[in-house]
């Protein structure tokens, strides 16, 4: 079941991943099957409840897993109105690094380590982020957030609010949750 905003999973930071076993696959099998559900395009293992750093992604080449990623290297910077499946119907702008390099192992443990430019870069920061109990709230400036987080509030308790939301913050592809 996928974790959603106020969930303290979301808040903790993941495990590194010392056993590559059937459990870890079964895992990776499960977090695409739910990912694709939810239409994204990529999850973390928090948000389906487990603390263990690997997430899973689907840009268009197939689905995907890394297991124990980090960011080696890391350049430019590029805004992009991110949303998170985590946290429905909320899309915000945020400026990050443009492109990234990621070093991880697949469920085979074999090592992998590749060049993430825009939405690719801003995928493997935003799931890393989540492995490290971050949201992408977190990455907004106070103010910004605090206003967010009203119009989410305002959103819970009244049904105009939702609209109102999906009028403010709502304004990028559904499809590209992360
Ligand atoms: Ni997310």
């Amino acid at each position: 079941m996928l974790r959603t905003f106020g969930d303290p999973v979301l808040r903790q930071r993941a495990a590194e991943v010392e056993e590559l076993d059937g459990d870890l696959a079964r895992l990776a099998e499960t977090m695409v099957a739910t990912m694709y559900e939810a239409i994204g395009l990529g999850l973390a293992a928090p948000q389906v409840g487990v603390l263990k750093r690997m997430y899973t992604y689907d840009v268009g080449d197939g689905p995907a897993v890394l297991v124990n990623p980090q960011i080696v290297d890391s350049h430019g910077e590029w805004t992009y109105d991110e949303g998170c499946l985590s946290i429905p119907d909320v899309h915000v702008e945020i400026v990050r690094p443009k492109v990234v390099t990621v070093q991880g192992i697949d469920l085979d443990g074999k090592e992998v380590v590749f060049e993430g430019d825009e939405l690719m870069g801003r995928l493997i920061q935003h799931e890393i982020d989540h492995l490290d109990g971050v949201l992408m709230l977190d990455r907004l400036e106070a103010d910004q957030r605090k206003a967010v987080l009203r119009e989410m509030r305002r959103a819970q308790f009244d049904d105009a609010g939702a609209a109102r939301v999906g009028a403010r913050l709502d304004a990028g592809d559904n499809g590209r949750r992360l």
